[in-house]
């Protein structure tokens, strides 16, 4: 089935997302999720895909959640369909990186849309924010929680109760993003980073993914244990014993990704 609310392209080994209703500045409506997952599901079956990027247009990366779909529904629409969360964590459990790739506004659910992927190049356009609460709500995709562990306590709150918006330069110092870049060459950096990524170990890419995500999720000594346990497993893979005889021999690994 064609998509109407995205694009999904493949440039060799990458795979990219667009976020495509410009007009709305990719609201993030309901259609709109629900192909991302399609979108997502796809290129995660693609073999011949190793990263992918997930960004917008140059005036927005997703200006949040579609307001206009979600003003009149009530506790009991949203509560009874786990409004939106539920639809919306899709891209967590996506085991190939994600890279978003963000220029203009990336706000409210667009934000916590960004944080969900694995890491974030700005544009030196990008402008952050939780607004919600400008709106009469709060952040409902993990906006109060995942921002928190990106800038820590002080600026989340700061943001999540003014709605203010953060500039790629602030965003950058305070550790929500990982590098940023002027707008212009954006789509040229990120691709070449996320080739990069391709380029190595699938299952060592997978394995260190899978690794820092559990950073999150469990105390420094359990993660410190998990990480170690993949390492040694590492060892048990043709991709490790091919990369550090090419190291040896001092010649370009050819990975086998197995
Ligand atoms: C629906 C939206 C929208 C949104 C913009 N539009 N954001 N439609 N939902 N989140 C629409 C506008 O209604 C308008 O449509 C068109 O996009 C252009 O927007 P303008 O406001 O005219 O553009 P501009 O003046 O440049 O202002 C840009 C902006 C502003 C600062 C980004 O659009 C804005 O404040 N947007 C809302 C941001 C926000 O509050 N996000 C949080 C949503 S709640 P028309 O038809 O009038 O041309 C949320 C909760 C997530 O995300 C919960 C969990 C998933």
């Amino acid at each position: 089935m064609p998509y109407e609310t995205i694009l999904v392209e493949r440039r060799g080994k990458v795979g990219v997302i667009t976020l495509n209703r410009p007009k709305a500045l990719n609201a993030l409506s309901s259609v709109l999720m629900d192909e991302l997952a399609r979108g997502l599901d796809e290129l995660e079956a693609d073999d011949a895909i190793g990263c992918l990027v997930l960004t917008g247009s140059e005036k927005a990366f997703a200006a949040g959640a579609d307001i206009k779909e979600m003003q009149d529904k009530s506790y009991m629409d949203v509560y009874k369909a786990d409004f939106i969360t539920a639809r919306w964590e899709h891209i967590t459990r996506i085991r190939k990186p994600v890279v978003a790739a963000v220029a203009g506004y990336a706000l409210g659910g667009g934000c916590e849309l960004a944080m969900m992927c694995d890491f974030i190049i700005a544009a030196d356009t990008a402008k952050f924010g939780q607004p919600e609460i400008t709106i009469g709500t709060i952040p409902g995709s993990g906006g109060t929680q995942r921002l928190t562990r990106f800038v820590g306590k002080s600026k989340a709150m700061d943001m999540c109760l003014t709605g203010r918006m953060m500039d790629a330069q602030e965003a950058e110092r305070a550790g929500l993003v990982s590098r940023v870049v002027p707008a212009a060459e954006l789509m040229d950096e990120v691709i070449k980073v996320a080739e990069r990524i391709a380029d190595m170990s699938r299952p060592m890419v997978m394995m260190a993914k899978e690794s820092v995500n559990r950073a999150y999720e469990t105390t420094l000594s359990e993660g410190v244990r998990f990480e170690r346990r993949l390492f040694h497993s590492t060892f048990a893979t043709e991709d490790q014993k091919e990369g550090m005889a090419a190291f040896v021999e001092k010649r370009q690994p050819a990975f086998k990704h197995s």
